[in-house]
């Protein structure tokens, strides 16, 4: 299926309100927010390693999950939010669809990891509350922006399994159904 990433970021910005001035403040503060995400990453992981359901997806692969995801928070202090961020950001998506990790992981593991990241920009910025205001409102911006790109994926793939299931019941081709798609939309 062919994806219009352009449509994506401007439907993604309309839910977050992500701006321009958000980037450019995150690019100003990452500096000095990069160096603490490591151990943002490690309490992820604590808080992730007390919901049982989520040990079949961390046996075996903490340390290279560690490393894949400090590495996206670490971009979101240095990307350009835009098509080529989104088209990332679902293939992201895509990975945990296909190693079938439940949607509800998406938006609990970014509320967790909010979690984390307000305490510490409260504790580097707190004394100038207008700018902790500004970057705490530009990371939530930033975060909900990756979750709704991610979760688009997973949105998807519920559409193709409903086609199949379809298909199975029904006993059409694909192509016979293609073939009708197409003229339904002519
Ligand atoms: C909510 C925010 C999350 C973000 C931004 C995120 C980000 C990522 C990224 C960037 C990758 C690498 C994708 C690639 O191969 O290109 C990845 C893979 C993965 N993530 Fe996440 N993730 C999130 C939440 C979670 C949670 C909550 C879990 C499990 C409890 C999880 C489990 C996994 C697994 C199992 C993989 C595949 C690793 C592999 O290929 O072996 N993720 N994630």
């Amino acid at each position: 299926m062919a994806h219009d990433f352009e449509q994506l970021t401007q439907y993604a910005r309309s839910f977050t309100h992500l701006t321009s001035e958000d980037e450019a403040l995150l690019k100003e503060v990452g500096a000095t927010i990069t160096p603490h995400l490591k151990s943002i990453t490690e309490s992820f992981y604590i808080q992730l390693g007390l919901i049982p359901e989520t040990q079949p997806f961390l046996e075996g692969r903490v340390d290279s999950l560690k490393a894949m995801h400090t590495q996206w928070l670490e971009s979101l202090f240095t990307t350009e939010f835009n098509a080529s961020y989104t088209e990332h950001m679902y293939k992201v998506g895509s990975v945990h669809v296909q190693v079938q990790l439940p949607v509800e992981f998406m938006s609990g593991g970014m509320t967790l990891i909010n979690d984390q990241l307000i305490p510490l920009i409260i504790n580097l910025f707190g004394e100038d509350t207008d700018k902790c205001a500004k970057i705490l409102s530009a990371i939530n911006s930033a975060t909900g922006f990756s979750l709704l790109t991610m979760q688009q994926s997973y949105q998807e793939a519920s559409i193709a399994e409903e086609l199949e299931k379809f298909l199975k019941i029904s006993g059409m081709s694909r192509v016979l159904f293609s073939n009708l798609a197409k003229a339904y939309n002519n």
